[in-house]
């Protein structure tokens, strides 16, 4: 069968009353492995399922008689502003569910001035992605997330062409060192088809090479990860500000930004790392308070509404990004149906914010959210 799948119709699809929809809609838009592979988190999906769960705990407390006539949802993250605190998280081999891929999240970040952080792994050249968006007319610079190559002059060149392209930020991942694959992906036998080739980087060395009893963890993957000097290093190789993700460890996000990271985003990788994780909202609180109320922070896992937003701003983050909910608005409708889906989350966040008196995201505290008791 072809690899590539047909282009959906640029049309909202009928019925998507709420961001959440774009999930529902999955299953008719997507071939059942890939989607097994994009919804699975590792093994049997523990910990992806807990990113999503976790936001049933809080309930948001709403406030009477405020003025929020000049309510609005921007911010300035690291000099840029944004207008909804809502971003595009980097997902890679866009073309899985999307014959244009990551061309058409590009034109949505573009028409929405949404922020997009675009893949090492994506299937289209980082400058093609660049081309789409104009900085000039306001709308945010993406970003490149970078896996560090295995060889320091692949991760140069990466960094040379990022710079060369406008980008305005390289975003660190950290957390992928290891990844156990999706139980449901494999049970569905999904096998990642021979054209979706990432356009310009590896995520490691395979552990193909190692001698005969040696550990593919520790002396595998765990030996090419990086470590504090690697770190140090890619701050002194480029000019661009230096973000890390996949840190959920107060400690860990307080030496990195003692480290001088210019940003931190706490994310489990969508639960793609090892299952039974942590859910990536259980921590936010206390990395907020590791590091205090200076350190841009963004956050994602799991988020699937407005509300979700919501309750991430208050537990401490400054912006959030969506993942798996940005392949299915893809797959469903295409650059339009992307946009579409960045407008609901920005409009169901409005209606949380008036709900709970605030005019701006700065208005959103941990005050706003009380606890739900039975919460399990
Ligand atoms: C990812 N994610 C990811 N992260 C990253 O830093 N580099 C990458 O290439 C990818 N690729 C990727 C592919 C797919 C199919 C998924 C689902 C996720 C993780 C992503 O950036 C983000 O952390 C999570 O997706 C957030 O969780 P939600 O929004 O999907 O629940």
């Amino acid at each position: 069968p072809p690899s590539t799948i047909p282009a959906p119709p640029e049309r909202i699809p009928p019925g998507v009353l709420a961001a959440r929809d774009y999930e529902r809609l999955a299953e008719q838009c997507i071939p059942a492995d890939r989607l097994a592979y994009i919804a699975g988190g590792s093994g049997e999906d523990w910990t992806a399922r807990a990113n999503s769960a976790a936001f049933g705990r809080w309930s948001i407390v709403p406030r009477v008689l405020r003025d929020l006539r000049t309510g609005h949802t921007r911010v300035r993250i690291a000099g840029e502003v944004w207008a909804q605190p809502i971003g595009l998280a980097p997902v890679a081999f866009q073309k899985l569910v999307h014959p244009r891929g990551e061309r058409e999240t590009a034109r949505a970040a573009a028409a929405t001035h949404s922020p997009l952080l675009l893949s090492t792994l994506a299937t289209t050249p980082l400058e093609e992605v660049a081309g789409l968006l104009s900085p000039e007319a306001g709308q945010p610079r993406p970003w490149l997330q970078l896996y560090l190559q295995p060889r320091r002059e692949d991760t140069l060149a990466l960094l040379r062409r990022a710079e060369a392209a406008g980008y305005g930020a390289i975003v660190l991942t950290l957390d992928a060192s290891i990844q156990l694959a999706s139980h449901r992906a494999l049970r569905a036998g999904f096998r990642m088809p021979a054209d979706c080739v990432p356009a310009h980087g590896s995520i490691g060395v395979p552990a193909s090479a190692l001698p005969a009893g040696a550990s593919r963890i520790f002396q595998g993957a765990m030996a090419q990860s990086a470590r504090h000097e690697d770190l140090a290093w890619l701050r002194g190789a480029t000019t661009l500000p230096v973000w890390v993700k996949g840190v959920l460890d107060p400690a860990d996000a307080r030496a990195l930004a003692d480290a001088g990271c210019a940003g931190i985003v706490v994310s489990n990788h969508g639960g793609r790392t090892v299952d039974g994780v942590a859910p990536s909202l259980s921590l936010l609180p206390a990395v907020r308070e590791a590091i205090g109320s200076h350190v841009p922070l963004l956050f994602d896992g799991g988020i699937r509404s407005g509300a979700d937003v919501f309750k991430a701003l208050a537990l401490g983050a400054n912006a959030v990004l969506v993942g798996r909910l940005q392949l299915y608005a893809l797959a469903a409708a295409g650059a339009l149906g992307v946009a579409h889906l960045l407008q609901l989350l920005g409009e169901e966040l409005q209606a949380c914010m008036a709900v709970a008196g605030c005019a701006s995201v700065a208005d959103i505290g941990p005050d706003r959210l009380l606890a739900v008791p039975d919460f399990n």
